[in-house]
């Protein structure tokens, strides 16, 4: 039903994707777009507010053109909205040119393979601890990575957390000082390239870890909440060796809590 709505919009716009949707059942739930977004945003948001489309995740795959069954998916404002806190050549490089080339290579490393017909939820945990597809995991969950992290900002995000996941910090935290605190440690202490998350464990409570290159919690069984990333492509433009302040200003000024509140595990 939910492909059917938003495949109904977007002919009603003569906007109908080229492909049929295949990952509509992806978790990974987009924030609303900005209301300067272009018309087919504005048009996947009027889906959004009609409840009838819980993630366009899927949609954002058959928005692009692919050479393979993977697409890079929309960002979910443009690309100057983050601006100044990360800048629109910051967002250009890093959407365009490094998401782009995940999304790339996956279709590469997965042509002629089963893996083509999988979700891409599955093919990171199917190929999480195994060295003989490398390739294969590190573009996949790039892939799933950066799309996470697009949708953990938003515009004039940041503050402090308000409703469930609020009460969620106060038992797993104290408060939200403390998991600041963590957060903030966990993404400058980051040897080298990695991210830093705020997860819930299996056993409900809010955790802070951090992973390594294209490693993701989400592989483990944890329910990601939110993505930091600290590759160097990510802040180096803005903010040249300083890491503590980007990671400061991401969490003050965009950090998107309705979207971490959104996957939290009753
Ligand atoms: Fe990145």
């Amino acid at each position: 039903m939910v492909r059917e709505t938003l495949s109904r919009i977007l002919r009603e716009a003569g906007r109908e994707a080229a492909r049929p949707f295949r990952d509509a059942d992806a978790p990974i739930t987009a924030a609303r777009p900005a209301p300067a977004a272009i018309t087919r945003r504005r048009l996947i948001g009027t889906a959004l507010a009609a409840g009838s489309l819980a993630s366009i995740y899927g949609a954002g795959r058959a928005a692009a053109q692919a050479s393979g069954p993977f697409s890079l998916p929309p960002l979910p404002y443009p690309e100057d909205a983050l601006a100044p806190v990360i800048s629109a050549t910051t967002i250009g490089f890093h959407y365009g040119k490094h998401h782009r080339a995940y999304v790339d290579n996956l279709n590469k490393a997965v042509a002629d393979t089963d893996f083509a017909n999988k979700s891409l939820d599955d093919i990171v945990k199917a190929t999480a601890n195994d060295p003989a597809r490398v390739a294969i995991f590190n573009n996949a969950a790039q892939d799933w990575n950066h799309t996470f992290y697009w949708n953990s900002m938003r515009p004039n995000g940041g503050g402090m957390p308000t409703g469930m996941i609020a009460d969620h910090i106060k038992d797993s935290f104290g408060d939200y000082a403390k998991l600041r605190q963590e957060f903030v440690t966990a993404a400058v202490t980051q040897f080298g390239s990695g991210w830093a998350w705020l997860v819930q464990d299996q056993d409900k409570k809010l955790k802070v870890v951090k992973t390594a290159n294209a490693d993701t919690p989400m592989a483990q069984g944890a329910i990601c909440l939110l993505a930091c990333d600290v590759w160097e492509h990510a802040y180096y433009l803005d903010y040249q060796n300083r890491r503590p302040d980007y990671v400061n200003a991401w969490l003050d000024k965009l950090v998107n809590w309705d979207f971490a509140s959104r996957h939290l595990a009753a």
